[in-house]
């Protein structure tokens, strides 16, 4: 892209009366960023877990009422064991660190995916950070650890059976709502907007039921080189969308 394109962009303003009320992030590139430097895969994540600090604080400041990333999906096990180690312990720093702030700066930390296979240390530290931000007004950032899209409605599926099964509802009854209310995001509303950095176009099992009428953007930048006027020109992309829901 030119210089002045990508100057006229940024000088383009934000529309604080529009923003997205729940923006999702694909936080991908961190392994290649550290690639191109001559630097292991884990320097990336280290440094894409910085970002994520920094663009969570900033939706917090501008007024984003919903933040959910992705940091770690059911396929991401077949990495060799070091790497998975070296993202566990970042969480865990990250957890830690969240235990001091979530009430000084009003966040919510919830957490999206099967906690069952991760460390009964960090399944523990998730449980009382959730419990210590419950009452937070603020952001609400859903980080979503283990998490696949397809494992959620598969769970989903199986809750609403197993009540059919049950008598406590017919087949007759089964609506999409009791889907919605069934899986990770239930007391959250559906993302307007869904960031994949780094080049990549595809949803990677990411939010599938959540993402039906979500507008997508995606940029080359990678991950960890995503800065505050990247999320600027996300949310003006948006923003120049015309969202119709199937109407016209
Ligand atoms: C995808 O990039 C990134 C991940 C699978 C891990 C994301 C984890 C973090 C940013 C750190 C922990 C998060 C928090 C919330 C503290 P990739 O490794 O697939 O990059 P590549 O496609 O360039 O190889």
């Amino acid at each position: 892209m030119s210089w002045f394109k990508k100057k006229k962009v940024t000088l383009e303003k934000v529309d604080m009366s529009n923003l997205p009320s729940h923006i999702a992030i694909i936080m991908d590139g961190n392994g290649r960023w550290a690639k191109k430097r001559g630097l292991p895969r884990t320097a990336g994540h280290k440094v894409g877990s910085e970002t994520f600090r920094t663009i969570a604080t900033y939706c917090n400041d501008i007024g984003i009422k919903y933040l959910t990333v992705y940091a770690f999906s059911t396929e991401n096990w077949k990495r060799p064991q070091d790497e998975v180690d070296a993202i566990m312990n970042l969480l865990e720093e990250y957890i830690l660190e969240a235990f001091e702030k979530v009430r000084k700066d009003n966040i919510k930390l919830t957490f999206w995916g099967d906690r069952t296979r991760l460390s009964p240390k960090l399944q523990q530290m998730m449980n009382e950070v959730e419990e210590k931000s419950r009452d937070m007004t603020g952001i609400h950032v859903n980080v979503c650890l283990n998490y696949g899209g397809r494992d959620e409605i598969a769970r989903a599926t199986k809750e609403i059976a197993t009540a059919v099964k049950n008598g406590e509802i017919s087949v007759d009854e089964i609506t999409e709502q009791m889907i919605s209310d069934s899986i990770y995001s239930k007391d959250v509303p559906d993302p307007e907007l869904i960031i994949r950095p780094s080049g990549e176009i595809r949803t990677s099992n990411f939010l599938l039921w959540q993402s039906a009428y979500s507008e997508y953007y995606f940029t080359d930048v990678l991950w960890p080189d995503f800065k505050p006027i990247e999320l600027d020109r996300a949310i003006l992309a948006y923003q120049n969308r015309s969202r119709r829901f199937g109407g016209v």
